[in-house]
């Protein structure tokens, strides 16, 4: 049995359900699929999965356009299938954690549905932002919010009976097909209260809060001047009106009480992009939400003062609520960390070799620090961003609202390649896959990996398997070591971790060698030599 403060040093993987597994070969990766490559995930050695969204959707976000919060989309199977999911992972000794939407519905949502019925202003219209335009007849939107896709967060509200144009408009900071839920709305606070319960009772872990910075928006809608995408994560960034309002708080209080009444309790990890670490560490206190992901460690550079920085400020201010860190290098909505990490060369292309060895290094550092962390599926397979997509494959909203002008997120979202040397790679019996899989795929499958010394796969799963094993890990402290200035190095317990950031090789004392990033590691004469690019961990504090 796991203990009930789990998330404080968990590894978690995430599953892009669209691209895990196929089970009945349409293309689409499917809860089916999951279920049959649990085992996979117990023999990864992480301690528990997430699960993007898999609920009935007209899919124009992947499924954060959600319609029905209670129904599985066709797509993915049933509840059935969900329920089996929990159960599975539960005999394994894996923990699930779904994903929920309270940001948005989908335009598909029956109060949507019904609302578009309804003149606007009025009746259930309350559920959602549904304000008068500026100028005559209100013909100009409320204000200047963007939507995070591009383009406007505003679209207009045509009559019910004559479709002409009303001067009200709907609030969607994200797609058209996204509109806002309004939580000054009682029954938009009850509805997720009984969507949470609805699947806690259904033996889930706990969420992930899908934009949980958003939900409350300032009153009367001012403007609010520069923006910078909800993604952009620059630090120190304006408080904009529609982003981090303080009534949101409110908002996860009530469901930690929620997740509290459950035995064993619930617990949320928060997607909260918000300028400063110290903003981000009031979602943490201990009457809100459990974990957050850590964005600032994810945009770190290549860079090792940076990087110190970075952890440092992030330890020391969720510390300064009691709070665990949750580190994060790659997910569904950002470039893959082998590509993002690559030296980019004077034509602009990347060096996806060295990408690839800066990837393992990081990975192996976020796997020694305190606090839980979260991996992206395929990462454990070093997989890079799949960069050449053809136009007509991409799906990704961003793309189809910027007319292609930013390329989005489907680079990383390609199903994973499982075994063999042809699509789909053992993603599902069929050919089929919803994105195109590159050629390289096949020499970085599963079945290709496993077994081979050096694979990034048998990496991954010595680290977590030595994780596991070493108390220092995972939970308690972590002590800086005198390095050199490219060097991160760093005590965990009886292990030392030692990243070499810079271009030449150092040399460390150590009595024993526990894992290296990559072969480039020599041992002798009770020194460890470390290449360029590598990061090692080393038993003994040095
Ligand atoms: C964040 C999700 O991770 C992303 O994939 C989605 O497009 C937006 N929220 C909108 O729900």
């Amino acid at each position: 049995m796991l203990a009930d403060d789990w998330w404080r040093h968990a590894v978690i993987y995430q599953v892009y359900p669209r691209s895990f597994a196929d089970a009945n070969g349409d293309g689409m990766g499917d809860l089916p699929g999951v279920i049959s490559r649990l085992p996979y995930l117990a023999d990864l050695g992480v301690d528990a999965l997430w699960l993007n969204p898999f609920y009935a959707s007209p899919q124009n976000d992947a499924g954060y356009d959600v319609a029905d919060y209670r129904r599985v989309d066709d797509l993915f199977g049933t509840v059935a299938d969900a329920e089996k999911l929990i159960e599975s992972a539960h005999a394994l000794g894996l923990r699930v954690i779904f994903d929920i939407v309270p940001n948005h519905t989908s335009s598909a949502h029956a109060w949507f549905v019904e609302a578009l019925a309804t003149p606007p202003g009025t009746g259930i219209w309350s559920r959602y932002h549904c304000v008068r335009g500026r100028g005559d007849d209100g013909q100009e939107p409320p204000n200047d919010w963007l939507s995070v896709f591009g383009g406007l967060a505003w679209t207009q509200i045509p009559d019910p009976a004559s479709g002409d144009p009303t001067g009200w408009w709907y609030l969607h900071l994200f797609d058209t097909t996204q509109p806002d839920l309004n939580w000054d709305d009682p029954e938009v606070w009850a509805e997720h209260e009984r969507v949470l319960r609805f699947w806690f009772d259904r033996g889930v872990d706990g969420f992930r809060i899908d934009v949980a910075h958003g939900l409350v928006k300032t009153e009367d809608y001012p403007m609010s001047g520069e923006q910078p995408g909800m993604y952009s994560l620059e630090l120190d960034t304006p408080v904009l009106p529609q982003w981090d309002q303080p009534g949101v708080h409110e908002v996860y209080r009530a469901w930690r009480g929620i997740a509290n009444s459950y035995d064993p309790p619930r617990t949320f990890c928060g997607e909260v992009v918000v300028p400063t670490p110290e903003s981000h560490a009031m979602y943490l206190r201990p009457d809100e939400l459990h974990t957050a992901f850590n964005f600032h460690y994810l945009r770190t550079r290549w860079d090792a003062a940076h990087l110190r920085e970075v952890i440092d400020h992030s330890l020391a201010t969720a510390g300064s609520v009691g709070a665990p860190c949750t580190w994060v290098l790659s997910n569904h909505d950002v470039r893959r960390h082998v590509t993002r990490l690559a030296p980019v060369e004077s034509d602009g292309s990347v060096d996806l070799e060295r990408g690839l060895a800066r990837a393992r290094a990081a990975s192996m550092v976020m796997l020694a620090l305190p606090g839980s962390a979260y991996l992206y599926q395929g990462e454990e397979l070093g997989l890079p961003e799949v960069i050449d997509l053809p136009a007509e494959a991409r799906q990704d909203p961003t793309f189809l609202r910027t007319a292609g002008e930013v390329i989005g997120r489907d680079g990383c979202r390609v199903p994973i390649p499982w075994e063999g040397t042809t699509p789909s790679f053992g993603f599902g019996p069929s050919e089929e896959s919803w994105l195109p899989q590159p050629d390289f795929f096949a020499g970085l499958s599963v079945a290709a990996q496993t077994g081979v010394a050096d694979s990034t796969l048998e990496m991954y799963r010595s680290a977590l398997r030595i994780r596991k094993d070493q108390p220092g890990l995972g939970d308690g402290e972590l002590e800086w070591l005198d390095s050199p200035p490219d060097v991160v190095a760093f005590a965990r317990g009886s292990v030392t971790v030692v990243a070499n950031m810079g271009d030449e090789p150092i040399t460390w004392p150590t009595d024993a060698m526990l894992l290296a990033s990559s072969p480039a590691v020599t041992f002798a004469n009770g020194n460890v030599t470390v290449a360029p690019e590598t990061a090692v961990w080393i038993s003994g504090r040095r």
